[in-house]
């Protein structure tokens, strides 16, 4: 088959043939032959001996086959899998046994780990004149569930790492449990001290909720799912929103990675705080907590009297009136956790690269899971199978990537992305000097649509690569086409949010990263992950990573409007980036013309150069001390909200600084916005000499 021209310009104008006949002047042929010997090897090389990339990218994307996803998931998704069970362990091993049949080196690397799980739980509700009633606080089974008997493994409904203890006191509803929702409370004269909090599901990261009813003095808090926000369709079975009595369970760990090593990796014998003492810092929610279904929600919500709750705090349409509280409703809680040592499984398979064997390109997914875990990780770990097998089938026609590709399948990620996070803390140093990109899969498949994060030098190449890709539920257009339709551009977010495997990659050492979420993920998962493991120069372009350090620039100036703060050395270190950018682009067009042009190679020394300045700039946004009071955070750049896991944001220690500011509204304070500006200004003015090659 011969190569197909695609969007890859470099390739795409390769040379096939030899220059025309020279004149005949002994003179000349005497300098010209071997120049045409040369000229004829080269062609050949490229035509005969090594295909372009392009032509295994379209091999590659020939190969899509829905049942060997279907086989997989299937075989994943057997029984509940739950961080730490033997029924997880067993899970491991099907990857494990695939990858090594396709002959990728496959290997597990195993970590003893703090895992919580319920021992005893209760939950009743009383109220002056009414009976006591208990919730039963389970998951209720449907009608004909063929997994009925194995759903008696799953783990009961509980918030891992919730305080082990009891509350009994008067119900407050708190909305969404944002610290916003107890400023409100305050300011209308709610005392949440002492009291349980109820709070629903949906804006903030439930270790965020608990947290946040904690600090506003609740002696318990219970989470519940409001319709409003979970029921926007029909229900399960009959559709994919949340039914009435079903129960989101969830970790409430702020932290990333084994709580008792929160610095390092938990390697074999390593040192570790005791649990006594991970148990009690600031990113344990410190008191006890439980998730209960909306139709359990809807009956504490009843009794509640009090103030009606404001517009916004209200249910969907048909629901009663809430009000705030506190009382009369009063809720009796128990929760006995057991947090203990468990041993998790990753999965390591690695292709080796032939030319680059030392840059890796790394793809990863989790496998662990709540309960069977069919959408959330599985699909996606079944994506990775069928990625492999496809990567195989290339193997046997000859195919090897230029870069070496590694496989990862997380475990733990569920509990705080524990997996992917003490593996990056034992490798870090050599995951910093060779890393080109990781890619991350978490829920392959959960709706239409495409969804897609990256750090922004990946946006052009996802863009490239969209275009290249079928819609799997349309076969008429790209899933390009597809992302474009949502808003008329295709929207690319950030990787700041704590939401997945990305985090130690991207927030703790610096690696370009993608998140993808979308129906065959294989394609484009792979697609992307071909043209970073084969293509000779990166396809990286930070053009759009200056457009994104502008606009936050911007918006920082606005917040610190008539505030003693200047943002100008912020300003001044994206123009000397923007130099690099344009720079490099130059010195790109050079090499891409040479190539056109020249039946010959680059220099690869020149390129590889190059490619390291391209790999390495992302690193220099990052920072030895890390955010302040976060120094694992070390991305000056990207990290969570500090008062939301899930929330991405551009420069979190310019946020963090503000937001303290507008608190207090010292001198000091805004002293340290600036110090916060400073510290961002210097690792761009970094990031700039590392991708112009330059010293001062
Ligand atoms: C995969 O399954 C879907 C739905 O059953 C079908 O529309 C599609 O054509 C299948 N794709 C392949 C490559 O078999
Ligand atoms: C809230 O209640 C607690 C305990 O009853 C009390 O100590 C505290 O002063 C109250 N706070 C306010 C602002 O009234
Ligand atoms: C709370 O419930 C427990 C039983 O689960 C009971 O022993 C305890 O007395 C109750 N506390 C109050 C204040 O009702
Ligand atoms: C906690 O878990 C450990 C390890 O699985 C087990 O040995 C212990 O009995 C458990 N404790 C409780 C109270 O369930
Ligand atoms: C498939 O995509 C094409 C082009 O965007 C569109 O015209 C057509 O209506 C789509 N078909 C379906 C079934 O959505």
């Amino acid at each position: 088959m011969p190569p197909p021209h695609g969007d890859d310009e470099s390739y795409a104008h390769t040379p096939l043939i030899p220059p025309p006949p020279l004149p005949r002047r002994a003179t000349a042929r005497l300098h010209l032959f071997p120049l045409l010997v040369a000229a004829t090897f080269a062609a050949y090389y490229h035509l005969v001996a090594a295909p372009a990339p392009s032509y295994y990218q379209s091999l590659f994307l020939s190969l899509g086959s829905n049942d060997t996803a279907a086989a997989h998931l299937r075989a994943l998704t057997i029984r509940p899998h739950l961080a730490g069970t033997p029924a997880n362990a067993l899970a491991a091993e099907h990857v494990v046994s695939t990858l090594s049949s396709l002959s990728f080196p496959t290997r597990v690397t195993p970590y003893s780990v703090l895992l919580s799980y319920p021992v005893h739980r209760s939950l009743s509700l009383s109220a002056p004149g009414r009976a006591t009633t208990a919730f039963a606080l389970v998951q209720d089974a449907y009608p004909d569930d063929p997994s009925a008997a194995a759903s008696a493994e799953a783990v009961p409904t509980f918030l891992a790492y919730a305080a082990s203890g009891s509350a009994a006191a008067e119900v407050v509803y708190a909305n969404y449990g944002r610290t916003e929702d107890y400023a409100d409370l305050a300011s209308r004269g709610v005392n949440v001290t002492g009291k349980v909090a109820l709070a629903r599901y949906g804006k903030v990261y439930r270790g965020d909720i608990v947290k946040n009813a904690h600090e506003a003095g609740a002696a318990a808090a219970v989470i519940y799912t409001d319709a409003k926000d979970y029921a926007l369709g029909k229900t399960f079975p009959d559709g994919p929103w949340m039914p009435p009595t079903g129960v989101q369970v969830g970790s409430t760990f702020k932290g990333v990675g084994d709580p008792t090593t929160p610095l390092w990796a938990s390697s074999e014998g390593c040192e570790r705080v005791s649990v006594a003492e991970a148990m009690a810092t600031d990113d344990m929610p410190g008191i006890p907590a439980l998730p209960v279904s909306g139709r359990d929600g809807q009956e504490i919500l009843q009794l509640i009297g009090g103030d009606v709750a404001p517009e916004d705090w209200q249910g969907s349409d048909g629901a009663p009136v809430y009000r705030l509280g506190p009382g009369p409703a009063v809720l009796n809680l128990t929760y006995i956790g057991n947090e203990t040592m468990a041993t998790i499984q990753n999965v390591i398979s690695v292709i080796e690269g032939k030319e680059e064997p030392d840059r890796y390109v790394i793809l990863g997914n989790h496998r662990d899971a709540w309960t069977f875990g069919a959408a959330d990780p599985n699909s996606g770990t079944a994506t990775l199978l069928e990625l492999a097998q496809r990567l195989s089938e290339l193997q046997k026609k000859g195919w090897r990537p230029r870069r070496t590709i590694i496989l990862c399948n997380w475990d733990a990620e569920e509990y705080g992305l524990i997996g992917s996070t003490e593996w990056v803390e034992e490798n870090r140093a050599m995951l910093t000097l060779r890393t080109v990109a990781y890619l991350n899969v978490d829920i392959a498949v959960s709706s239409s649509g495409f969804d897609v994060s990256a750090t922004p030098q990946l946006d052009q190449l996802l863009k490239q690569a969209s275009k290249q890709v079928q819609n799997p539920d349309n076969g008429t257009e790209s899933l390009y086409d597809l992302w474009m339709a949502s808003d008329g551009s295709p929207l690319i977010g950030r990787l700041g949010g704590g939401g997945s495997d990305y985090s130690a990659f991207v927030q703790h050492i610096g690696i370009p990263s993608i998140d993808i979420s979308i129906g065959s993920a294989a394609s484009i998962w792979g697609l992307v992950a071909l043209k970073l493991s084969d293509e000779e120069i990166l396809p990286f372009n930070y053009s759009s990573y200056v457009a994104e350090l502008e606009n936050g620039a911007v918006d920082i100036n606005e917040r610190v409007l008539g505030m003693p703060v200047s943002v100008s050395p912020l300003h001044k270190s994206i123009k000397e980036f923007n130099r690099a950018v344009i720079k490099v682009d130059s010195e790109l067009k050079v090499l891409q013309t040479w190539k056109v042009w020249s039946p010959w190679r680059n220099n690869p020394m020149r390129v590889r150069d190059l490619n390291d300045r391209l790999m390495m700039t992302e690193r220099a946004f990052t920072d030895r001390e890390g955010l302040f009071g976060r120094p694992w955070y070390k991305h000056m750049i990207y990290a969570p909200s500090r008062y939301n896991d899930y929330g991405a944001q551009v420069y979190p220690g310019a946020d963090d600084a503000i937001q303290t500011a507008k608190r207090t509204n010292t001198s000091e304070s805004w002293q340290s916005v600036q110090h916060e500006i400073h510290r961002i200004a210097r690792v761009i003015n970094q990031a700039a000499l590392v991708l112009s090659g330059g010293l001062t």
